[in-house]
């Protein structure tokens, strides 16, 4: 099948092509480069460097006529979308609708949204399931939360199918530190300079860490599965960040103590999926154990190679 990956220069996207030509989908790649890098894109996928907010996108879309759009595209970045909310829109908001209906226009079959947890705020009850109320803190989330409600009218109004998958943390190789769940490449960063993690505050709030392969495994699946469904995507195991902190140090044979600093400000305490319906529509559930994901994580940032 040919697909076009939105942000496959990217962290996730770029884990996402590999799976996607590893079992033999044609493949074009969308990317304005802003985070994505050129080398994560292999020679065997297509790679358009352009804007999604561009007007030329829909003659793009048009001319490569994909089955199926796959939509990673965003500055994934809450501080970055508090800084400028107008730039995280304008790409989120704007650059998505632009997608949606250039999608539409040209016939694709379905689209595949990366979505975020970030969408519910602070948790009103855990784990968090797909009716848990909407409240997001952040423009990134609002953001992500508009886009989710565009695609579901515009499927509604024109037929085209989608799926719907929001991430918790993700994690592994080729994450950048200012992304979203940024503190597992922080503290391998540190860990490889022979310096401790910082954690943040009492370190004991908790995420739900899930590795990018997991999830490149998952948008795979929403090819043709999951039609018109919002799912959440997590390993449904809360981690604590000191836990992270100690098993990070672990792996990296490092026996130093750890720093701590501030708390970070209006950070959520705690938060993990309910990954069950995910596994009665999807058949996806996280599978690399959070040992063996840091561990390769760490051993890509050992050895230095890009990509
Ligand atoms: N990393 C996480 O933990 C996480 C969690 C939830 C959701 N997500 C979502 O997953 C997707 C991928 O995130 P990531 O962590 O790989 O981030 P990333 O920054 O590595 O990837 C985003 C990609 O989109 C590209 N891009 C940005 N703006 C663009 C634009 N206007 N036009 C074309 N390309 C553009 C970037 O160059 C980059 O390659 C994002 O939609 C993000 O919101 C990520």
């Amino acid at each position: 099948m040919k697909i076009l990956v939105t942000g496959g220069a990217g962290f996730i996207g770029s884990h996402l092509v590999d799976l996607l030509l590893a079992t033999g989908h044609q493949v074009v790649v969308v990317d304005n480069l802003s985070t994505g890098k050129r080398a994560q894109v292999p020679a065997t996928a297509s790679l358009v460097v352009m804007d999604i907010r561009d007007a030329g996108l829909a003659a793009l879309v048009k001319s490569e006529a994909p089955a199926v759009i796959c939509h990673l595209a965003a500055i994934a970045s809450v501080p970055t979308s508090v800084k400028d909310p107008v730039t995280d829109a304008g790409v989120g908001v704007s650059g998505s609708v632009n997608l949606f209906h250039a999608a539409i226009q040209s016939g694709v079959r379905k689209v595949v949204y990366a979505s975020s947890m970030a969408i519910f705020g602070a948790p009103q009850y855990l784990p968090i399931d797909e009716g848990h109320p909407t409240h997001p803190d952040s423009p990134y989330g609002l953001s992500k939360l508009t886009a989710e409600g565009y695609l579901s009218l515009f499927a509604h109004l024109s037929g085209i199918r989608y799926t719907i998958l929001r991430f918790a943390n993700v994690y592994g190789p080729r994450q950048e530190s200012f992304g979203e769940a940024g503190v597992v490449t922080t503290f391998c960063e540190r860990l490889l300079r022979g310096l401790p993690p910082i954690v943040n505050g009492d370190g004991e709030q908790t995420r739900d860490f899930v590795y990018v392969q997991d999830i490149a495994r998952a948008n795979l699946l929403a090819l043709d599965r999951a039609d018109n469904q919002v799912l959440n995507l997590g390993s449904g195991t809360s981690t604590s960040i000191n836990q992270l902190a100690r098993l990070s140090c672990q792996i990296a044979g490092f026996s130093g103590a750890l720093e701590y600093g501030p708390p970070r400000p209006a950070e959520i305490r705690d938060s993990v999926v309910d990954p069950r319906r995910t596994l009665e529509h999807l058949g996806w559930q996280a599978e690399v154990p959070f040992t063996t994901g840091l561990a390769e994580t760490l051993a890509f940032f050992r050895s230095g190679v890009a990509p």
